[in-house]
C-alpha cells in the first residue's frame, strides 16, 4: 500500500480542471466508468490507492471531495461520462455562488458551508491507512475557489499541520478578465497561499490562452481548450506519485527537493510534446525533442520567461519507451550549456525521472517543473493590476460590507511585495555570497575539481 492523496476541487474553475484530471488519469490506469480496472499493465493500477479509493467488487472511485457555492458545475460533473463515479455525499454545494467576491467564500457563504465539508473530509481522512497528504484544485480569480479556498487552506493546516498540501492555482489572465475585482482576489489569496500551501503549481490562464492559440493554433480557446492542457499538466506533476518508481514518490520527497525555501513554493511546468486533445502528432518524438521543447518559455504555462530568473531547482519527468541514460545526458547536457540559468550554489538542482507507462495517445512525453525565481514577473504584474485598483480603494465596499477590514488588503498586498523582493534576493545571490569568503573557497573549490 501507497500513501494516499485526497484531491479538493473548489469553485467552477476548481471543478472543472479536478474533473479533466480525473477524466486523463482514470484513462491512465485503465479504469472504466464503472470504475472496473480494464486495462493490461499492472504498472497501471499497481499504485492506484494514491488516488482511488477501492470500494466493494473491485470499483475504483476517485478520492475527492468537490465544493462550490452553486449547485450547478457539480450537477454537471454528476451528470457527465464519470459521474457515476463520485460518491455523491462527497460533492458539497451551496445555492448562491460568493459572485466573485473573496470576502463572500472567506468571511461569510463559504464559512457557513465550512463545517459540511470539514466532516466530509475527516471521513475520508479516517478511510485512509496511510495519509500523504491534500491536492486543492481552484482558481483565484473568483470567490468562492479564492476565498473560500483559502479559509480551507487554513483550516486544513490546522487540522492536519502534519500533512503535506498542495495547489493546482489557475491565475487570471488581464486580456479575459471576467471581473475587475480579479486582482483583488488573487492578492489575498497570494498571501493565504504563501503561508499555508506546501507547494503550489500555478496555471496561468494567460499563457494556457496563448500556447492554445499560437501552438495548438486554437481560435479562441474555450475553457475546456485551457482544462485540456491543464489536465496533461497535472497528470505529467503526480506521474511518480501515481506509478511506480523511486524519485519522488510521494507529496513531501517532491516539496523536499523543490522547495529549498519555505515561501517559494510557486512551480511553473511545462509539457512535451504539445499536443490538442484529438490533435496527436504522428512525427517520431526523441527524447532530445521533449527537451528542447520543455524548457522553451513559450511552453510554460505561466507567463514568465525562465531566461529572465534562475531556477532554483527543476524537475523532469520522462515517460513512455524511452532509455534513462538517454534522458540523464540530455537533460545534464541542457543543465550544462545553460549555466548560468540555473542558481550556482545549489549543485544537482535538477531531478530526473522515468515511468514507463506512457500518457493516453501517445509514445512519449516529458514534463518539466521548475522553481525559478523569473516566477516574480507572475506576481509583479498581478501587483501592478491590484495597485491600480487599490490607489482609489475603488470597489472596497463589496468586501468591508461581507465584514472584512481595509488593513487585510495592506497586508497581503506587501506580503506578496516582499515575496517578489525574496526572489530578487535569491536570484542575485553568486556563489562568492554563499560562503562569505570573498570567493577563496569557490576558487579552492574549482581548483580541486580540476586535479581531481
Ligand atoms: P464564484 O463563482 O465567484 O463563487 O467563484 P468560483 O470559484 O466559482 O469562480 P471561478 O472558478 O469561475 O473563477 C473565475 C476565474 O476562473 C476567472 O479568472 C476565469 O477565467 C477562471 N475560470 C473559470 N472556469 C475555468 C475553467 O474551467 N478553466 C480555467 N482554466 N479557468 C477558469
Ligand atoms: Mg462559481
Amino acid at each position: 500500500l501507497f500513501s494516499e492523496i485526497i484531491t479538493l476541487q473548489i469553485g467552477q474553475c476548481g471543478n472543472q480542471i479536478g474533473a479533466a484530471f480525473w477524466e486523463t488519469i482514470l484513462q491512465e490506469h485503465g479504469i472504466n466508468p464503472e470504475g472496473a480496472y480494464v486495462g493490461k499493465d499492472h504498472n497501471q493500477i499497481e499504485r492506484a490507492n494514491v488516488y482511488f479509493t477501492e470500494v466493494q467488487n473491485s470499483r475504483y472511485v476517485p478520492r475527492v471531495v468537490g465544493i462550490d457555492l452553486e449547485p450547478g458545475v457539480l450537477r454537471a460533473i454528476r451528470e457527465g461520462k464519470y459521474g457515476g463515479l463520485f460518491r455523491p455525499e462527497s460533492m458539497v454545494s451551496g445555492q448562491s455562488g460568493a459572485g466573485n467576491n473573496w470576502a463572500k467564500g472567506f468571511y461569510t457563504e463559504g464559512a457557513e458551508l465550512l463545517d459540511e465539508v470539514l466532516d466530509n473530509l475527516r471521513h475520508d481522512v479516517e478511510a485512509c491507512d496511510l495519509l500523504s497528504g491534500f491536492q486543492l484544485c481552484h482558481s483565484i480569480g473568483g470567490g468562492t475557489g479564492s476565498g473560500m479556498g483559502s479559509l480551507l487552506l487554513q483550516k486544513i493546516r490546522e487540522e492536519y499541520p502534519d500533512r503535506m498540501l498542495s495547489t493546482f492555482t489557475v491565475l487570471p489572465s488581464p486580456n479575459s478578465s471576467d471581473t475587475v475585482v480579479e486582482p483583488y482576489n488573487s492578492v489575498l489569496s497570494i498571501h493565504h497561499l504563501v503561508e499555508n500551501s506546501d507547494m503550489t503549481f500555478c496555471l496561468d490562464n494567460q499563457a494556457l490562452n496563448d500556447i492554445c492559440e499560437h501552438s495548438l493554433k486554437i481560435k479562441s480557446p474555450s475553457h475546456s481548450d485551457l482544462n485540456n492542457l491543464v489536465a496533461q499538466v497535472m497528470s505529467g506533476v503526480t506521474t511518480s506519485l501515481r506509478f511506480p518508481g523511486q524519485l519522488n514518490a510521494d507529496l513531501r520527497k517532491l516539496a523536499v527537493n523543490m522547495v529549498p525555501f519555505p515561501r517559494l513554493h510557486f512551480m511553473m511546468s511545462g509539457i512535451a510534446p504539445l499536443t490538442a486533445a484529438e490533435a496527436v502528432n504522428y512525427r517520431n518524438i526523441t527524447v532530445p525533442d521533449l527537451c528542447q521543447q520543455m524548457y522553451t518559455a513559450k511552453n510554460m504555462m505561466v507567463n514568465a520567461d525562465p531566461s529572465h530568473g534562475r531556477y532554483l531547482t527543476c524537475a523532469t519527468m520522462f515517460r513512455g519507451r524511452v532509455s534513462l541514460k538517454e534522458c540523464e545526458d540530455t537533460t545534464v547536457n541542457f543543465a550544462d550549456k545553460h549555466g548560468s540559468m540555473f542558481v550556482q550554489w545549489i549543485p544537482n538542482s535538477t531531478q530526473i525521472a522515468v515511468c514507463n507507462v506512457p500518457p493516453i495517445g501517445l509514445d512519449m512525453s516529458a514534463t518539466f517543473i521548475g522553481n525559478s525565481t523569473a516566477i516574480q514577473d507572475v506576481f509583479y504584474r498581478i501587483s501592478e493590476q491590484f495597485s491600480k485598483v487599490f490607489r482609489r480603494k475603488a470597489f472596497l465596499h463589496w468586501f468591508t460590507d461581507e465584514g472584512m477590514d481595509e488593513m487585510e488588503f495592506t497586508e497581503a498586498e506587501s506580503n506578496m511585495n516582499d515575496l517578489i523582493n525574496e526572489y530578487k534576493q535569491y536570484q542575485d545571490i553568486t556563489v562568492d555570497e554563499q560562503y562569505g569568503y570573498e570567493g577563496e573557497y569557490a576558487e579552492d573549490n574549482y581548483e580541486h575539481s580540476i586535479s581531481e
